[in-house]
């Protein structure tokens, strides 16, 4: 970004480079998670659900993009070497269940993750409000993307969960 876009942001650079590149490898990790639980789902646990799945990775993988760029703008570096990515983001990696057909684990885990990632763009769009307008219009929209992922993934359980 220009000097002037930069010195129109009145929040801690520092913190908030530091804020978004934890939620940048939250994602990669996330799309990571997505990628390979849709493979994993492949054959068990129906089309659709390994369908949204991939889906999903996409739009996680989407969401790093749209991060690391504003995290350039702003001066940062968003490169980190992948075997930093766990330990930078906020929360442990999650494997796909030992037990393949533990499908409606495989949703338990991934609604935690959105819940996860609902708490990090929440904490965001409140750090940038009224201060950082950029960077609170993006979070805003990752926020409401995640929501509508927890959304989809609860329906999908309370519906498995009928008799
Ligand atoms: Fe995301
Ligand atoms: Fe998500």
């Amino acid at each position: 970004m220009g000097t002037k876009g930069r010195a129109v942001v009145e929040v801690d650079l520092n913190e908030l480079i530091g804020a978004l590149r934890r939620a940048y490898l939250d994602e990669l990790l996330a799309s990571h998670s997505y990628w390979i639980t849709a493979l994993v789902a492949e054959g068990w646990a129906g089309e659709e659900l390994s369908e949204h799945f991939k889906e999903e990775a996409a739009e996680e993988l989407k969401h790093a993009q749209r991060l690391a760029t504003r995290i350039i703008e702003l001066g940062g570096n968003p490169v980190v070497h992948p075997k930093d990515w766990e330990a930078g983001a906020t929360a442990p990696w999650v494997a796909p269940r030992a037990k393949w057909a533990d499908a409606n684990g495989m949703v338990a885990d991934q609604i935690k993750a959105e819940a996860g990632a609902i708490d990090a763009y929440n904490a965001l769009a409140k750090m940038t409000f009224g201060k950082d307008p950029v960077t609170h219009a993006l979070v805003t929209e990752l926020l409401a993307d995640e929501v509508r992922h927890e959304e989809f993934l609860e329906n999908l359980s309370a519906g498995s969960a009928k008799p």
